[in-house]
């Protein structure tokens, strides 16, 4: 997408950090954005920040709840007309070893970050499709989408889904005008670990993980993780160049780079060293997906905003 003025953005968990700062960044390129959130009062307070009124709206949406969906893209196409930009962003956080994680872990955590964006995508692909104006998907996934992180394989489980989604989505949208980009960050200021404990149903109560301790907030921001991280501003501005380049794979933090080459080199070292099979080679016949990902690596890699 080149144009985004007068565009209309739905972002899901934009009540605070990431979300936020693609809420910011989109109405700063001259865009409609309809701000959701579980969380009602953050929400109402986050849209009181924006000086531009008349291009924001803000709806309560659980991102599992598949008839509020509709309600709310209904409500969102009645104030700002079609939907072009969908960002399915909201995400809760997870931790503790896999061994100890409940049913409710489980439940919790892939019902939003992954049920949540397919959601999403079930409410508003057909919208975007019948309105014919094109438009751009951006799924939040994350680092931890993309390799594995110490005691949070909940959490790889539920981005590592949203990479193969997105990577497939891309591939089934590429001649409809829609492009589609999953936002894989590493370390941006948030409130996700306050969030993920204010959201956690009650059905859900039962974890396996030991609760995390009550946040010392003035604490947490003098830490050097959350001190060395990118504001969700400056995300959201890098995600907004990344729908204008539609790039496949929105990256902002080039911090991960030894990551992701050590393991793409651990898949191909992993492949066992003899000629390939040729009539496997012509049955599989040409990968569809291949031409996705040559189309990424022949772009320029994005530079800062
Ligand atoms: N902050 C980081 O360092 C980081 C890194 C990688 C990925 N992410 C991902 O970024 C996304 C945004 O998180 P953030 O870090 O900005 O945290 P955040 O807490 O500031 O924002 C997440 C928002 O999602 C909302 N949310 C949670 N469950 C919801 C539900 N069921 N329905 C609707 N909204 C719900 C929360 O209320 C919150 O406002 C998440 O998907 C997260 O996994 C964050």
């Amino acid at each position: 997408m080149q144009d985004f003025n007068d565009k209309t953005a739905f972002v899901t968990g934009a009540a605070s950090g990431i979300g936020l700062g693609m809420a910011r960044a989109f109405v700063g390129a001259g865009m409609k954005v309809v701000l959701t959130d579980v969380r009602t009062n953050e929400l109402e307070a986050a849209l009181a920040t924006f000086d531009a009124v008349d291009r924001v709206h803000a709806i309560t949406l659980d991102v599992t709840d598949r008839a509020a969906w509709v309600r709310a893209a209904d409500e969102a196409e009645q104030r700002f007309g079609p939907v072009h930009v969908l960002c399915n962003n909201a995400g809760i956080n997870i931790s503790g070893k896999m061994q100890e994680a409940t049913y409710a872990d489980w439940d919790f955590c892939l019902g939003v970050n992954l049920g949540g964006v397919i959601n999403g995508i079930q409410t508003f692909v057909p919208r975007m499709l019948a309105h014919g104006q094109g438009g751009h998907i951006v799924n939040t996934s994350s680092m931890g989408g993309l390799s594995a992180s110490v005691s949070a394989g909940l959490y790889c489980t539920s981005k590592f889904a949203v990479v193969g989604l997105s990577e497939s989505l891309r591939g089934d949208l590429m001649d409809q005008g829609i492009g589609v980009s999953v936002y894989c960050p590493a370390a941006v200021q948030s409130e996700l670990f306050e969030s993920t404990a204010q959201v956690r149903p009650d059905v859900f109560a039962d974890s396996g993980a030991a609760p995390p301790p009550a946040p010392d907030f003035a604490a947490r921001a003098a830490s050097p993780i959350f001190a060395s991280a990118m504001t969700a501003e400056e995300a959201g501005l890098r995600v907004l160049n990344g729908i204008r380049r539609n790039d496949m794979y929105i990256l902002t933090h080039p911090e991960i780079a030894k990551t992701l080459a050590t393991r793409a080199r651990a898949i191909m070292s992993a492949l066992p060293v003899e000629p390939p099979n040729a009539a496997r080679i012509a049955a599989m016949g040409t990968s569809r997906h291949t031409a996705l990902y040559e189309e990424q690596i022949a772009k320029q890699s994005p530079t800062a905003p």
